[in-house]
């Protein structure tokens, strides 16, 4: 256990240039306190003691503005920096030295069940107030732009940002892509065509019912009909016919 805190020490002050001292990132760091809790509550929960470790986590979150179920696995040397705000779902799988920022969810669609979190490779960083859902993966050194909504999977090596998250870096390379809104804005743009059908459709209906209406006031007195070439074809009234 004490290799483990020892360890997770050491990626904070790599990891983070105000983290100066290990005596400050013991007493000042709630998201590294978060994690060593989510241990202990993890050990908890897979030794059949489920009750008590979702409560301790519920107590956790209180504390630390940090909540992580369980019954989440998590690798080695997990960094929460500023530690608020975050969510870590129960499916949810994280893998070795990746870090989050504040506000992070790690959640579900709410449409799966199951396993129904996101599984993030090794050395992937997910930026603050950024929503990756779903049972997804985020390939290793992977990164996740502050603000983004991830629901697709994350090749190895990319960085993804916006909503919907797209690609923009794939192995320090820069993708050039047209934003996924720019064509879907295309199909909300209005089309003078279809307007123009809608329109005489309309009022075509609207004929239709005023001859209908025309034809039964006529219909006791005369008995007019409408040829199909658009004439009309009017009769003697009933009664007077030989
Ligand atoms: C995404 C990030 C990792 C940078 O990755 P990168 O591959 O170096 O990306 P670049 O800086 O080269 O930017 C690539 C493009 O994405 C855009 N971009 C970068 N970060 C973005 C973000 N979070 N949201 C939307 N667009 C973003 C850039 O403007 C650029 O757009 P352009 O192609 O129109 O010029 C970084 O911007 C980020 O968001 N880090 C999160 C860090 C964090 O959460 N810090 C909190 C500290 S408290």
């Amino acid at each position: 256990m004490f290799d483990s805190i020892r360890e997770d020490v050491r990626a904070f002050r790599e990891h983070d240039p105000a983290a100066t001292s290990t005596i400050s990132i013991l007493v000042n760091s709630p998201g590294m306190r978060a994690v060593w809790a989510y241990r202990r509550q993890h050990w908890l929960w897979t030794h059949g003691h489920r009750f008590l470790a979702r409560t301790l986590s519920t107590w956790s979150r209180h504390r630390f503005g940090v909540e992580i179920h369980p019954g989440a696995t998590i690798g080695r040397r997990f960094l929460i920096d500023h530690g608020s705000g975050i969510v870590v779902g129960e499916t949810t799988i994280v893998g070795d030295d990746c870090m989050i920022y504040q506000g992070v969810t790690l959640g579900g669609t709410g449409k799966q069940t199951g396993k129904r979190h996101p599984t993030l490779g090794d050395n992937v960083t997910v930026g603050v107030g950024a929503a990756v859902l779903g049972d997804i993966t985020l390939g290793d050194g992977s990164k996740v732009g502050g603000g983004a909504v991830v629901v697709k999977d994350v090749p190895a090596g990319c960085t993804v940002v916006g909503v919907p998250g797209h690609v923009t870096t794939r192995c320090g390379v820069r993708v050039r892509t047209q934003p996924a809104h720019t064509d879907r804005r295309r199909q909300y743009l209005p089309d003078p065509m279809e307007q123009t059908v809608e329109i005489l459709t309309a009022r075509i209906s609207q004929l239709e019912e005023q001859v209908a209406a025309l034809t039964a006031q006529a219909a006791p007195s005369q008995d007019v009909r409408f040829q199909p070439d658009g004439g009309e074809a009017a009769q003697a009234p009933s009664g007077t016919e030989e």
